[in-house]
Protein backbone atom coordinates (compact mmCIF):
# COMPACT_ATOMS: atom_id res chain seq x y z
CA UNK A 1 0.00 0.00 0.00
CA UNK A 2 1.58 3.24 -1.17
CA UNK A 3 1.87 5.97 1.19
CA UNK A 4 -1.01 8.68 0.57
CA UNK A 5 -0.19 11.55 -1.34
CA UNK A 6 -0.30 14.66 0.59
CA UNK A 7 -1.81 17.23 -2.64
CA UNK A 8 -4.79 14.24 -2.75
CA UNK A 9 -5.51 14.23 1.07
CA UNK A 10 -5.62 18.19 1.22
CA UNK A 11 -7.97 17.99 -1.79
CA UNK A 12 -10.29 15.35 0.46
CA UNK A 13 -9.62 17.46 3.66
CA UNK A 14 -10.98 20.53 1.90
CA UNK A 15 -14.00 18.46 0.14
CA UNK A 16 -15.48 17.08 3.50
CA UNK A 17 -14.83 20.05 5.01
CA UNK A 18 -17.74 21.50 2.71
CA UNK A 19 -19.78 19.04 2.62
CA UNK A 20 -21.67 20.17 5.95
CA UNK A 21 -21.88 23.73 4.51
CA UNK A 22 -23.47 22.44 1.26
CA UNK A 23 -26.02 20.60 2.70
CA UNK A 24 -26.72 23.12 4.91
CA UNK A 25 -27.33 25.53 2.41
CA UNK A 26 -29.50 23.47 0.27
CA UNK A 27 -32.43 24.07 1.76
CA UNK A 28 -32.67 27.70 0.85
CA UNK A 29 -31.37 27.04 -2.74
CA UNK A 30 -33.58 24.67 -4.75
CA UNK A 31 -34.51 28.12 -7.04
CA UNK A 32 -32.98 28.70 -10.54
CA UNK A 33 -30.26 31.14 -10.67
CA UNK A 34 -31.92 32.59 -13.58
CA UNK A 35 -28.21 31.46 -15.49
CA UNK A 36 -27.03 28.42 -17.94
CA UNK A 37 -23.36 26.59 -17.66
CA UNK A 38 -20.68 26.40 -20.54
CA UNK A 39 -22.90 22.96 -20.89
CA UNK A 40 -25.74 25.45 -21.81
CA UNK A 41 -28.02 23.47 -18.67
CA UNK A 42 -29.45 26.05 -15.97
CA UNK A 43 -28.16 26.54 -12.93
CA UNK A 44 -29.64 26.45 -10.07
CA UNK A 45 -28.45 28.62 -6.57
CA UNK A 46 -27.41 25.25 -5.03
CA UNK A 47 -25.09 24.84 -7.72
CA UNK A 48 -23.67 27.98 -7.99
CA UNK A 49 -23.29 28.22 -3.96
CA UNK A 50 -21.39 24.70 -4.59
CA UNK A 51 -19.44 25.84 -6.86
CA UNK A 52 -18.14 29.44 -4.84
CA UNK A 53 -17.54 27.42 -1.95
CA UNK A 54 -15.30 24.35 -3.49
CA UNK A 55 -13.51 26.75 -5.51
CA UNK A 56 -12.39 28.83 -2.60
CA UNK A 57 -11.34 25.45 -0.42
CA UNK A 58 -10.15 23.88 -3.33
CA UNK A 59 -7.48 26.60 -5.18
CA UNK A 60 -6.32 27.59 -1.55
CA UNK A 61 -5.06 23.64 -1.32
CA UNK A 62 -0.86 24.16 -1.72
CA UNK A 63 -0.37 21.96 -4.61
CA UNK A 64 -3.43 22.76 -6.79
CA UNK A 65 -2.44 24.72 -9.64
CA UNK A 66 -5.46 25.14 -11.68
CA UNK A 67 -9.46 24.77 -10.90
CA UNK A 68 -11.59 23.68 -13.62
CA UNK A 69 -15.78 22.98 -12.85
CA UNK A 70 -19.21 22.07 -14.66
CA UNK A 71 -20.35 25.79 -13.74
CA UNK A 72 -17.18 27.89 -15.15
CA UNK A 73 -16.02 28.18 -18.70
CA UNK A 74 -12.30 28.34 -18.29
CA UNK A 75 -9.74 26.92 -15.82
CA UNK A 76 -8.89 28.84 -12.84
CA UNK A 77 -5.64 29.47 -12.17
CA UNK A 78 -4.45 28.78 -8.72
CA UNK A 79 -0.92 29.32 -8.72
CA UNK A 80 1.84 26.17 -9.08
CA UNK A 81 2.96 24.22 -12.57
CA UNK A 82 0.13 22.23 -13.29
CA UNK A 83 2.00 18.89 -13.92
CA UNK A 84 5.41 19.75 -12.51
CA UNK A 85 4.54 19.16 -9.09
CA UNK A 86 1.10 20.76 -9.05
CA UNK A 87 -2.12 19.35 -9.95
CA UNK A 88 -5.60 20.37 -11.78
CA UNK A 89 -8.62 19.86 -9.84
CA UNK A 90 -12.16 19.19 -11.90
CA UNK A 91 -15.15 18.81 -10.22
CA UNK A 92 -18.87 19.04 -10.92
CA UNK A 93 -19.88 20.94 -7.70
CA UNK A 94 -23.34 19.61 -7.73
CA UNK A 95 -24.09 16.50 -9.69
CA UNK A 96 -27.90 15.67 -10.22
CA UNK A 97 -29.38 19.68 -8.92
CA UNK A 98 -32.56 18.68 -10.88
CA UNK A 99 -32.94 16.17 -7.72
CA UNK A 100 -32.85 18.76 -5.33
CA UNK A 101 -36.36 20.39 -5.84
CA UNK A 102 -37.68 16.53 -5.33
CA UNK A 103 -35.43 16.15 -2.15
CA UNK A 104 -33.35 13.26 -3.74
CA UNK A 105 -29.69 12.54 -3.54
CA UNK A 106 -27.05 14.29 -5.40
CA UNK A 107 -23.36 15.07 -4.89
CA UNK A 108 -20.27 16.97 -5.44
CA UNK A 109 -17.82 15.04 -8.17
CA UNK A 110 -14.03 15.41 -7.85
CA UNK A 111 -10.95 14.58 -10.19
CA UNK A 112 -7.56 15.54 -9.36
CA UNK A 113 -5.30 15.11 -12.85
CA UNK A 114 -1.47 15.47 -12.48
CA UNK A 115 -1.76 17.33 -16.42
CA UNK A 116 -3.28 20.79 -17.19
CA UNK A 117 -6.99 19.96 -18.50
CA UNK A 118 -8.23 18.96 -20.68
CA UNK A 119 -6.44 16.21 -20.07
CA UNK A 120 -7.46 11.81 -20.40
CA UNK A 121 -8.16 9.90 -17.89
CA UNK A 122 -4.86 8.23 -18.03
CA UNK A 123 -3.98 11.44 -15.44
CA UNK A 124 -6.12 11.05 -12.90
CA UNK A 125 -3.97 10.43 -9.72
CA UNK A 126 -6.76 9.97 -7.40
CA UNK A 127 -11.06 10.72 -7.93
CA UNK A 128 -14.55 10.67 -5.44
CA UNK A 129 -17.37 12.41 -4.74
CA UNK A 130 -19.70 12.97 -1.82
CA UNK A 131 -23.15 11.68 -1.86
CA UNK A 132 -25.64 13.81 -0.28
CA UNK A 133 -28.37 10.81 0.77
CA UNK A 134 -30.19 9.57 3.62
CA UNK A 135 -25.98 9.73 5.00
CA UNK A 136 -23.42 12.28 3.59
CA UNK A 137 -20.74 9.68 2.16
CA UNK A 138 -17.64 10.29 0.72
CA UNK A 139 -15.88 8.10 -1.78
CA UNK A 140 -11.93 8.42 -2.28
CA UNK A 141 -10.29 6.87 -5.05
CA UNK A 142 -6.42 6.58 -5.48
CA UNK A 143 -3.81 4.00 -6.86
CA UNK A 144 -4.11 2.51 -3.63
CA UNK A 145 -7.76 1.52 -3.56
CA UNK A 146 -11.64 3.10 -2.94
CA UNK A 147 -12.55 3.86 0.34
CA UNK A 148 -15.86 4.97 1.72
CA UNK A 149 -16.03 7.44 5.02
CA UNK A 150 -19.39 9.12 6.35
CA UNK A 151 -19.11 12.55 6.70
CA UNK A 152 -20.74 14.80 9.62
CA UNK A 153 -20.77 18.44 10.70
CA UNK A 154 -19.19 17.74 14.85
CA UNK A 155 -19.26 21.09 16.40
CA UNK A 156 -17.54 19.34 18.87
CA UNK A 157 -14.79 19.15 16.69
CA UNK A 158 -12.14 21.66 14.39
CA UNK A 159 -11.22 25.40 15.63
CA UNK A 160 -10.77 28.45 12.63
CA UNK A 161 -8.37 26.69 10.90
CA UNK A 162 -10.44 23.18 10.44
CA UNK A 163 -13.73 23.49 9.94
CA UNK A 164 -16.01 21.67 12.38
CA UNK A 165 -16.27 18.32 10.50
CA UNK A 166 -15.74 14.49 11.82
CA UNK A 167 -15.10 11.40 8.93
CA UNK A 168 -15.27 7.81 9.88
CA UNK A 169 -13.98 4.94 7.01
CA UNK A 170 -16.77 2.19 7.06
CA UNK A 171 -15.03 0.73 4.03
CA UNK A 172 -11.44 1.01 3.50
CA UNK A 173 -11.29 -1.59 0.09
CA UNK A 174 -14.31 -1.21 -1.87
CA UNK A 175 -15.28 -3.44 -4.68
CA UNK A 176 -17.37 -4.51 -6.93
CA UNK A 177 -19.19 -7.31 -5.79
CA UNK A 178 -19.05 -9.87 -8.37
CA UNK A 179 -23.17 -11.05 -8.80
CA UNK A 180 -24.06 -7.80 -10.62
CA UNK A 181 -27.58 -6.79 -9.41
CA UNK A 182 -29.14 -3.37 -10.30
CA UNK A 183 -28.78 -1.19 -13.23
CA UNK A 184 -29.70 2.31 -13.97
CA UNK A 185 -29.95 3.63 -17.51
CA UNK A 186 -30.26 7.45 -18.39
CA UNK A 187 -32.01 9.05 -21.44
CA UNK A 188 -35.19 8.54 -22.96
CA UNK A 189 -36.12 5.38 -23.70
CA UNK A 190 -37.17 6.77 -27.51
CA UNK A 191 -34.29 8.21 -27.80
CA UNK A 192 -31.85 4.89 -26.95
CA UNK A 193 -30.10 3.77 -30.26
CA UNK A 194 -31.46 0.22 -31.39
CA UNK A 195 -28.48 -1.80 -30.17
CA UNK A 196 -28.59 -0.26 -27.24
CA UNK A 197 -32.33 -0.81 -26.41
CA UNK A 198 -31.87 -4.22 -27.25
CA UNK A 199 -28.98 -4.82 -24.88
CA UNK A 200 -31.03 -2.80 -22.17
CA UNK A 201 -34.31 -5.56 -22.54
CA UNK A 202 -31.38 -8.38 -21.50
CA UNK A 203 -30.41 -6.85 -18.79
CA UNK A 204 -34.25 -5.74 -17.45
CA UNK A 205 -34.68 -9.30 -17.10
CA UNK A 206 -31.76 -9.91 -15.40
CA UNK A 207 -31.21 -7.17 -12.83
CA UNK A 208 -33.10 -4.77 -10.75
CA UNK A 209 -34.12 -1.18 -11.99
CA UNK A 210 -32.04 1.64 -9.71
CA UNK A 211 -32.47 4.62 -11.55
CA UNK A 212 -32.45 8.14 -9.14
CA UNK A 213 -31.68 10.76 -11.90
CA UNK A 214 -28.57 11.55 -9.95
CA UNK A 215 -24.86 10.09 -11.67
CA UNK A 216 -24.03 9.56 -8.09
CA UNK A 217 -26.33 7.89 -6.30
CA UNK A 218 -26.83 5.64 -9.35
CA UNK A 219 -23.15 4.52 -9.86
CA UNK A 220 -23.69 4.48 -5.82
CA UNK A 221 -25.66 1.84 -6.13
CA UNK A 222 -23.54 -0.07 -9.01
CA UNK A 223 -20.81 -0.01 -6.57
CA UNK A 224 -22.42 -0.88 -3.36
CA UNK A 225 -24.45 -4.01 -5.25
CA UNK A 226 -22.67 -4.89 -8.80
CA UNK A 227 -24.36 -3.67 -11.88
CA UNK A 228 -24.19 -1.59 -14.73
CA UNK A 229 -24.81 2.45 -14.99
CA UNK A 230 -25.09 4.22 -18.05
CA UNK A 231 -26.12 7.54 -19.68
CA UNK A 232 -25.55 6.47 -22.94
CA UNK A 233 -25.17 8.08 -26.95
CA UNK A 234 -28.76 8.93 -27.67
CA UNK A 235 -29.88 9.07 -31.36
CA UNK A 236 -30.24 12.95 -31.54
CA UNK A 237 -27.05 13.09 -28.97
CA UNK A 238 -24.31 10.40 -29.74
CA UNK A 239 -21.84 12.33 -27.53
CA UNK A 240 -24.40 11.62 -24.55
CA UNK A 241 -24.88 14.15 -21.75
CA UNK A 242 -22.21 13.43 -19.14
CA UNK A 243 -18.95 15.69 -19.53
CA UNK A 244 -15.70 13.30 -19.25
CA UNK A 245 -13.57 15.80 -17.23
CA UNK A 246 -15.84 15.89 -14.12
CA UNK A 247 -18.22 12.93 -14.65
CA UNK A 248 -17.29 10.43 -16.43
CA UNK A 249 -13.75 10.47 -16.19
CA UNK A 250 -13.99 10.30 -12.08
CA UNK A 251 -16.70 7.92 -11.96
CA UNK A 252 -14.37 5.71 -14.57
CA UNK A 253 -11.17 5.76 -12.42
CA UNK A 254 -13.30 4.81 -9.15
CA UNK A 255 -14.91 1.98 -10.77
CA UNK A 256 -11.69 0.54 -12.46
CA UNK A 257 -9.97 0.91 -9.09
CA UNK A 258 -12.77 -0.90 -7.58
CA UNK A 259 -12.60 -4.32 -10.22
CA UNK A 260 -14.67 -2.61 -12.89
CA UNK A 261 -14.83 -1.17 -16.10
CA UNK A 262 -16.02 1.88 -18.08
CA UNK A 263 -15.97 2.79 -21.75
CA UNK A 264 -17.75 5.16 -24.12
CA UNK A 265 -19.29 2.23 -25.77
CA UNK A 266 -15.74 1.49 -28.13
CA UNK A 267 -12.68 2.70 -25.94
CA UNK A 268 -11.87 3.08 -22.53
CA UNK A 269 -13.39 6.03 -20.70
CA UNK A 270 -9.96 6.58 -19.46
CA UNK A 271 -8.27 6.57 -22.65
CA UNK A 272 -10.66 8.89 -24.05
CA UNK A 273 -9.19 12.35 -25.66
CA UNK A 274 -11.03 15.31 -25.03
CA UNK A 275 -11.00 18.96 -26.75
CA UNK A 276 -12.14 21.04 -24.26
CA UNK A 277 -13.27 20.69 -20.32
CA UNK A 278 -16.75 20.05 -20.90
CA UNK A 279 -16.94 17.61 -23.70
CA UNK A 280 -19.27 15.00 -23.43
CA UNK A 281 -19.03 11.16 -23.93
CA UNK A 282 -21.34 8.07 -23.55
CA UNK A 283 -20.57 6.42 -20.22
CA UNK A 284 -21.28 2.72 -19.50
CA UNK A 285 -19.75 1.71 -15.98
CA UNK A 286 -19.79 -1.09 -14.12
CA UNK A 287 -18.71 -4.87 -13.24
CA UNK A 288 -16.51 -6.00 -16.49
CA UNK A 289 -18.77 -8.86 -17.92
CA UNK A 290 -21.93 -6.44 -18.66
CA UNK A 291 -19.36 -3.63 -19.77
CA UNK A 292 -18.06 -6.18 -22.19
CA UNK A 293 -21.19 -7.12 -23.11
CA UNK A 294 -22.37 -3.51 -23.88
CA UNK A 295 -19.44 -2.98 -26.06
CA UNK A 296 -20.30 -6.34 -28.09
CA UNK A 297 -24.04 -5.66 -28.28
CA UNK A 298 -22.93 -1.90 -29.68
CA UNK A 299 -20.55 -2.97 -32.14
P1 LIG B 1 -25.80 17.80 -13.28
O1 LIG B 1 -26.90 18.02 -12.30
O2 LIG B 1 -24.43 17.98 -12.71
O3 LIG B 1 -26.02 18.55 -14.58
O4 LIG B 1 -25.79 16.25 -13.66
C1 LIG B 1 -26.98 15.67 -14.04
C2 LIG B 1 -26.68 14.47 -14.85
C3 LIG B 1 -26.35 13.24 -14.02
O5 LIG B 1 -26.26 13.47 -12.65
C4 LIG B 1 -27.49 12.31 -14.29
O6 LIG B 1 -27.02 11.01 -14.49
C5 LIG B 1 -28.13 12.87 -15.53
O7 LIG B 1 -27.84 14.23 -15.59
C6 LIG B 1 -29.61 12.69 -15.49
O8 LIG B 1 -30.08 13.15 -16.73
P2 LIG B 1 -31.64 13.01 -17.03
O9 LIG B 1 -32.29 14.07 -16.20
O10 LIG B 1 -31.72 13.26 -18.52
O11 LIG B 1 -32.06 11.62 -16.62
MN1 LIG C 1 -23.39 16.16 -13.02
MN1 LIG D 1 -23.67 19.63 -11.65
Amino acid sequence: MSDPDPIVESVFDAVAATAPEIRAALPGRRVESGTDNPSGESVLAGDLYADELLADALTAVDGVGSFVSEEREAAVDAGGAVGEGAYAVAIDPLDGSSNLRSNNAMGTVVGVYDAPLPATGRDLVAAGYVLYGPITTMIVADDSGVREEVVEADPAVGDDDAPAVSRSVVEDDLRLPDDPLVYGFGGRVPDWPDAFTAYAREIEDELKLRYGGAMVGDVNQVLTYGGIFAYPALVDAPEGKLRLSFEANPIAYIVERAGGAATDGETDILDVEPEGVHDRVPLYVGNEGLVERLQSALD
